[in-house]
């Protein structure tokens, strides 16, 4: 695990996309694992402005999300479908046929999780970005998933309920339930960018970084991992032992 701590939010969202843009650079038919919340969005900005600015292209670049809310349709703007299009999809040329995310209004979730799995498993992941839960979720599998899960239906803990109640207009509107790649699907990704901005998150990050590896804290399997970078900002890095 290689930990890169930078002064701030810009610098890891910087730091993060010229990490992803050398990855669609050296394939340009890569896949892209892409994770939603708040912490990848400066990311998706900039490499919005790359494409923008011709200097990269997602036209044969493939994507597939990690999460979506049960019960939203990809149109309910609360939605990571919704998300994805309004942070990144829409802004860039990727072809939105190549976009994956499970569908939360499916008529039977247990199917939908099966076919998102196959899906991954047929799909070589170039890179999975990932953001980090306050309580060391990673996608949405909360503390106690075992590190074999593949992709199914979760019940959101509280805390991660009241971490995104601030992302809903009314609090109890946020969904209970999320489908959710599971732990062995997210470590199967060639390469794993973790990034983690904020005082609230630097629990977390001690415990995913320094702590032992345990299915109390999910994120702490990325030591595991064969290439995972960590880019925290200082205030995520505040309680790391030097
Ligand atoms: C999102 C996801 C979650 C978030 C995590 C951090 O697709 O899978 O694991 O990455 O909850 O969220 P933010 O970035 O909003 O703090």
């Amino acid at each position: 695990m290689k930990i890169i701590v930078v002064d701030n939010y810009e610098e890891l969202s910087r730091t993060a996309a010229e990490m992803v843009a050398e990855v669609v650079e050296s394939n340009p038919c890569a896949t892209l694992g892409l994770a939603t919340g708040s912490t990848p969005i400066g990311c998706y900005e900039m490499l919005a402005e790359f494409c923008k600015d011709k200097k990269l292209s997602f036209k044969n670049v493939s994507a597939v999300n990690l999460d979506e809310y049960v019960g939203l349709d990809k149109k309910n703007e609360q939605s990571y479908a919704y998300f994805m299009r309004r942070e990144l999809f829409d802004r860039v040329d990727i072809d939105k046929n190549n976009t994956h995310i499970p569908n939360g209004k499916a008529s039977n979730l247990l199917d939908e999780c099966s076919r998102y799995s196959k899906l991954l498993n047929d799909t070589d992941r170039d890179v999975q970005i990932l953001g980090l839960g306050s309580n060391g979720h990673i996608g949405f599998n909360e503390p106690n998933t075992p590190f074999d899960s593949l992709t199914h239906v979760v019940d959101l803990a509280e805390s991660t309920i009241r971490d995104n109640s601030r992302l809903f207009y009314d609090g109890e509107q946020v969904p209970r339930q999320a489908i959710t790649m599971g732990i062995a699907e997210i470590m199967q990704a060639k390469r794993v960018i973790m990034l983690a901005s904020g005082l609230n998150k630097a629990q977390a990050v001690k415990r995913m970084t320094q702590g032992e590896v345990s299915n109390d804290c999910p994120a702490s399997i990325l030591q595991r991992h064969p290439d995972c970078t960590v880019i925290v900002d200082k205030d995520a890095a505040s309680l790391l032992k030097k």
